[in-house]
């Protein structure tokens, strides 16, 4: 497998060859004025609206929004890879792609840290087996309830006492001690040096969805504390992202209908032994999007199984909240509050499978969940609280995908706020701009023949601040070098902010940047497309100008952005969690929401 095209000679070789002569090889292009022009190749026309422009190095249709540099050019008019565009390119412009040879090392390196992994938790096994103080760690599982067979089925295993077995077994050589490091299974300490992370613990081995293990839960057998001591973040983990027994759920059911999600890792193991194979823990964390993607790729519904007590109805809203962006159409969530002072475990264990079962499929549907959690300390009896519910309600909805599910929870606030669909707000002009719902960066997509969805401009006729910043450094890269103040723009919580932010690095560390390289680097992105289609609007000023309203644009962003950080102080809705809302907090919302309108209506907005 040959290495990565380092980007410094992909640059250069953007530099060297000419977009023009690379075109007009495939599309015949005319001169019309600065520009060149032709029928797109990219979609059917009868009058040319595909244009190159030779000084900036890239093409834009503005029929079909296709654009880019040419190494973009050849990638969507050859349906070839990226490696392969840059070899036919690079052989136009005699020039040798050389590989970084990074990758392969790497992989390999990290095939290690998954073999020593495995071999720690086969470790960790045979001390339960036949360690001398294994007796412990057995009479806690018989304790429990759980039985050999169920503990092998789950990897269970036992980290003794003392400060190191796990380093003496595996890690006889310094090379082998080093990778232990890496894979957070030894501490290192200034006074102890390196030794063993889990001692005197029942070992969970936590496995991929690939079914290797990537990390170890321990828990204490007695009352210490902390009652669970986890694998710290590594290469090969990533706390926020995995969950507990998922693998084994997959495994376990030829084809899953649906997952249950619980709290711990003891919930699972007991559900399991009671032949309720479908269950998965978060490890401690709170259930976020990047979990329920991953559970939807698996089966269609997921059931929410938290405790009745305070905290459980707080992880109930946190992950409904979750949920909202992956609700497409066909997919399903429901929660289960259990009675307060039972988790899973204590729970099938007093009342059996059958009627746990029971609860699952009786569980409440989210479209319920959602009205009845929001209006928990509202008198729907009163006209005012009818409409606090839809206030409430709305924002939430927004974050739902367009479909048939989003109509029917429309339909539904309808019915309980006693309005019809038509009086309610139309939820496109209340979906959150760009922002992404968890509040994180989405992932930038795969490059790969237009299967994304692209970031879209917004779709207003006149370009927002972000977007007019990023148009006009991506005509003129230089102005990156004047700004300061980074870093406060890197704190706004805005797609398209965080896309300036990102170019602005870019020419920064290679001040030789230009517009098609810029367009380059995010090839096939969803935020690549979004650029082509900025790049494809020249501002008709001159460079001056452009400066002067590039610093403008910053500054007002930067205001703008400290304005709504102060109302958002007093709303609260979209940096908080609505379940740790007061009724208070609700009508301060409320009040702030009506000043902001009547503030609009003063604007004549
Ligand atoms: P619980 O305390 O509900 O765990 O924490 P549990 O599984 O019911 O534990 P038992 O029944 O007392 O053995 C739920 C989950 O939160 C994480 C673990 O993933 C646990 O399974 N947790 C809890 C920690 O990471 N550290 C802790 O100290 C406690
Ligand atoms: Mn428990």
């Amino acid at each position: 497998m040959a290495g990565l095209i380092p980007q410094n000679f992909v640059d250069s070789l953007l530099d060297r060859i000419d977009i023009v002569e690379v075109v007009d090889r495939r599309v015949t292009l005319k001169k019309t004025g600065k520009n060149y022009s032709a029928l797109c190749p990219f979609h059917e026309e009868k009058t040319p609206s595909f244009s190159v422009n030779p000084e900036k190095q890239f093409y834009y249709c503005f029929g079909c929004g296709a654009g880019g540099n040419a190494l973009g050019f050849i990638m969507d008019y050859e349906n070839l890879g990226f490696p392969q565009a840059v070899e036919s390119l690079a052989q136009m412009a005699g020039m040798e792609v050389p590989r970084e040879q990074r990758s392969g090392p790497q992989l390999r390196d990290q095939r290690k840290l998954y073999e020593l992994m495995e071999r720690a938790a086969r470790f960790y096994q045979q001390q339960l087996r036949d360690h001398p103080r294994r007796a412990e760690a057995v009479n806690y599982l018989k304790g429990r309830g759980l039985t050999g067979q169920i503990a092998a089925r789950f990897g269970l295993g036992y980290a003794p006492p003392g400060w190191d077995h796990l380093r003496k077994a595996l890690g006889a050589d310094e090379a082998t001690r080093k990778l232990l490091q890496r894979a957070g299974l030894l501490v290192e300490s200034e006074s102890r040096g390196s030794y063993d992370r889990f001692r005197q613990r029942l070992i969970f081995p936590i496995h991929d969805l690939r079914g290797r293990v990537i990390a170890f839960g321990g828990r204490v057998l007695g009352d210490e504390l902390p009652k669970y001591l986890n694998s710290p973040e590594t290469e090969i983990f990533h706390k926020n992202r995995e969950l507990y027994g998922l693998h084994r759920a997959q495994q376990d059911n030829r084809q899953l209908q649906r997952v249950i999600v619980v709290e711990g890792y003891m919930d699972v193991i007991a559900l399991a032994q009671f032949g309720i194979t479908n269950a998965t823990a978060t490890l401690g964390t709170a259930t976020n999007t990047e979990h329920l993607k991953k559970i939807f790729r698996l089966c269609a519904q997921a059931v929410f199984c938290f405790d009745g007590d305070d905290a459980g109805r707080k992880a109930a809203g946190r992950a409904l909240e979750a949920a909202l962006p992956v609700m497409e159409d066909g997919r399903q969530i429901r929660f289960l509050l259990l009675p307060e002072g039972e988790d899973p475990d204590t729970l099938v264990r007093k009342q059996g499978a059958e009627q746990f079962q029971s609860l699952v499929e009786n569980s409440t549907p989210l479209e319920q969940y959602l009205f009845d959690h929001l209006a928990r300390e509202l008198d729907l009896e009163s006209m005012a609280d009818r409409a606090r519910l839809s206030k409430l309600a709305l924002p939430l909805l927004s974050r739902i995908p367009e479909g048939v599910y989003r109509r029917l929870l429309m339909d539904e606030l309808a019915k309980r706020t006693g309005l019809s669909v038509a009086e309610l707000p139309d939820l496109k002009d209340l979906a959150p701009a760009l922002g992404a719902p968890d509040g994180r960066a989405p992932a930038v997509a795969k490059p790969g023949p237009r299967q994304y969805k692209p970031l879209r401009r917004t779709g207003a006729t006149l370009p927002t601040p972000p977007e007019s910043a990023l148009t006009l450094l991506l005509h003129q890269p230089r102005l990156a070098l004047k700004v300061d103040g980074l870093a406060a723009l890197q704190a706004i919580e805005d797609e398209h902010v965080q896309l300036l932010v990102q170019l602005l690095q870019v020419v920064r560390a290679n001040p030789e940047s230009s517009t098609s390289m810029l367009l380059g680097r995010w090839y096939g992105t969803r935020e690549g497309e979004l650029l082509n289609q900025l790049a494809g609007r020249e501002p008709l000023i001159s460079a001056e100008e452009m400066e002067n309203q590039f610093s403008a644009t910053l500054r007002l962003l930067l205001q703008q952005d400290r304005r709504q950080k102060a109302s958002a102080r007093v709303a609260g809705i979209r940096d908080k969690n609505f379940a740790d809302i007061s009724a208070e907090e609700k009508l301060e919302i409320e009040r702030e929401l009506r000043e902001s309108r009547s503030l609009d209506e003063a604007r004549g907005k």
